[in-house]
């Protein structure tokens, strides 16, 4: 078989033959592209590729390139429990939680993990219907109107995401999410809040989080300085894996919600992590969030690669990454309530594959991650579309958008549809000068206008887009939608050769935090103070 490096010349060989490739034409020649290059799942959702530059040819030569790079290998190692985080010599297990593993998976620990995910989760939903019902209430007997969620990273982004996008599905308690060290972060949300009637959760995997202690460190002042120092454990969970740390501040073992090493912070919606979901959606729509993204499982185990949504999307960005050196990927999730999508990929992604070494030690033979950013459409057409249609760089874009809305103004949603489908369209097809100076003339615009104009108004077209096309964002849906991209980012790390499952990058600039805090408190000069510390020590003093 072919190296990497082979693979990688095929391709780059391959992109010469796009110099007279357009997507108007390629639609034009074919009227059949879209069935050519769409996977249908389940009569719910639909991929659509079809508005990018590729041929047979290319998804035949990035088949191969996933192939030889061993993808679907790997991801039965990760299933089978097989330490594929090597730098931190752990399991990658997150398919465990939704019951993707084999019933007797036991890890060399002895943890027979799906025995362990399923005690956790009869707590996790008991704890749940009981602050629901009212059963477990604040300490004076009150029920728990608002739950704060202290936390940051993957122990936010996802259940603020998912609670965010299921707002229409909620039915519990008000959730609120808390994770800036920025004192007007905590601040601001408790403003509003009784303390008799607000459940706080201290979410961090390892319990040690700087912004995340510092938070729940305030909240507990703000508790006790209410209800007394008894109320702690009453108005207090955490969701950990730090037993310990848990017990030192003051939560008993009933309130602490475990999770393991082999989750990794941006795969833990699906744990405990996602007890603010279970709280405000109940158990029943988590589990129905939990069956979606097994359903993903699957597929991604077995579909074959042109049937295969992750594997389509990973192949998709490495050959824009690689081979047309894309510096970045909009995600435009036409629904409000899903804006938090982006926020939440971007760790998913750039802190998963913002690698520049790969698993032996070795630099990257080739770029990897692009830069993830986006925002939700249509207001995103009136800030930066205009450099996505006419700017000097190509962006790739995942449109995402469902056909039911999740509220009851229907037309408002037909306007949101007609805004997606035509930015798709347009962005692929564009509008060529003839069109332009024709409207023009039949404005009355005079010859000098149009030749004058025309330019600045042409529409090169020819820029990919991938459409998601769901039938309505339900719980169900979004487990899909979140595991669809869990495993493209998998197969890509698998394909640039890093560990996909470790952020050492974090690091230092926590370090260096931890030092500065100590010169900021004692005023002392640090060794590697820099000169713009004595500045801000004159502006505070
Ligand atoms: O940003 C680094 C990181 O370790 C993330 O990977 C993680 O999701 C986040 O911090 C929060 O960590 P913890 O859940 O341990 O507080």
């Amino acid at each position: 078989m072919a190296s990497m490096e082979v693979l990688w010349g095929d391709l780059l060989r391959h992109r010469g033959e796009f110099e007279q490739f357009h997507l108007k034409k390629a639609f034009d020649e074919d009227p059949y592209r879209f069935n050519r290059y769409s996977i249908e799942m389940d009569g719910l959702l639909t991929l659509d590729y079809s508005r990018h530059r590729i041929t047979d040819k290319t998804l035949f030569l990035l088949e191969t390139l996933l192939e030889t790079a061993e993808v679907r290998e790997r991801f039965s190692d990760l299933l089978a429990g097989k330490p594929l985080n090597a730098t931190e010599g752990r399991s990658v297990l997150h398919p465990a939680l939704r019951g993707s593993v084999a019933e007797d998976l036991t890890l060399d620990n002895g943890q027979v993990v799906a025995k362990d995910v399923a005690v956790v989760k009869a707590r996790l939903y008991a704890f749940a219907k009981g602050v629901r019902a009212g059963s477990i209430c604040g300490a004076d007997g009150q029920p728990f109107r608002d739950i704060v969620n202290l936390g940051i990273g993957g122990s936010d982004l996802g259940p603020r995401m998912v609670c965010h996008a299921l707002q229409g599905w909620q039915d519990g308690p008000r959730v609120h999410f808390v994770s800036n060290v920025d004192g007007a972060h905590l601040g601001d949300c408790l403003k509003g809040l009784d303390p008799a009637r607000t459940l706080i959760l201290v979410a961090s995997k390892s319990f040690t989080t700087q912004e995340t202690m510092a938070n729940a460190m305030a909240a507990r002042r703000w508790i006790v300085r209410s209800l007394g120092k008894e109320a702690v454990g009453t108005h207090f969970a955490a969701l950990s894996t730090n037993r310990q740390a848990v017990e030192e501040f003051g939560i008993g073992a009933d309130r602490m919600f475990e999770f393991w090493d082999w989750v990794g912070g941006r795969f833990s919606v699906w744990s405990a992590i996602g007890l603010p979901v279970i709280l405000a959606l109940g158990p029943e729509r988590f589990e129905d969030f939990l069956a979606g993204a097994r359903t993903m499982d699957q597929h991604f185990a077995k579909a074959s690669f042109r049937q295969n949504m992750p594997m389509i999307m990973a192949a998709l960005g490495l050959w824009y990454r690689n081979v047309w050196a894309c510096g970045s990927l909009a995600v435009l999730p036409y629904d409000q309530r899903f804006d938090d999508f982006t926020a939440f990929l971007q760790q998913l992604e750039m802190e998963s594959n913002g690698k520049s070494v790969r698993m032996d030690g070795r630099p990257v033979s080739r770029p990897s991650v692009p830069v993830i950013w986006g925002s939700a459409g249509t207001n995103g057409q009136h800030a930066f579309f205009q450099s996505l249609h006419q700017g000097s760089d190509m962006v790739p874009c995942d449109f995402l958008v469902a056909a039911k809305p999740n509220h009851a103004d229907d037309a408002q949603h037909q306007l949101l549809l007609a805004n997606c489908l035509a930015q798709i369209d347009a962005l692929a097809f564009g509008r060529d000068t003839g069109i332009i100076s024709e409207q023009m003339a039949q404005q009355g615009a005079s010859e000098a206008d149009i030749e004058r104009l025309t330019p600045h108004r042409h529409f090169a077209g020819n820029r990919p887009s991938t459409l998601l096309l769901y039938e309505q964002l339900t719980p169900n849906m979004l487990g899909r939608l979140i595991a669809l991209y869990e495993h493209k980012v998998f197969a890509q790390g698998i394909v640039w050769g890093v560990n996909s499952f470790d952020q050492w990058g974090v690091e230092l600039g926590k370090d260096m935090a931890h030092h500065l805090l100590q010169s900021l408190q004692s005023g002392e000069k640090s060794e590697s103070d820099p000169a713009i510390f004595h500045r801000l020590m004159a502006y505070r003093s």
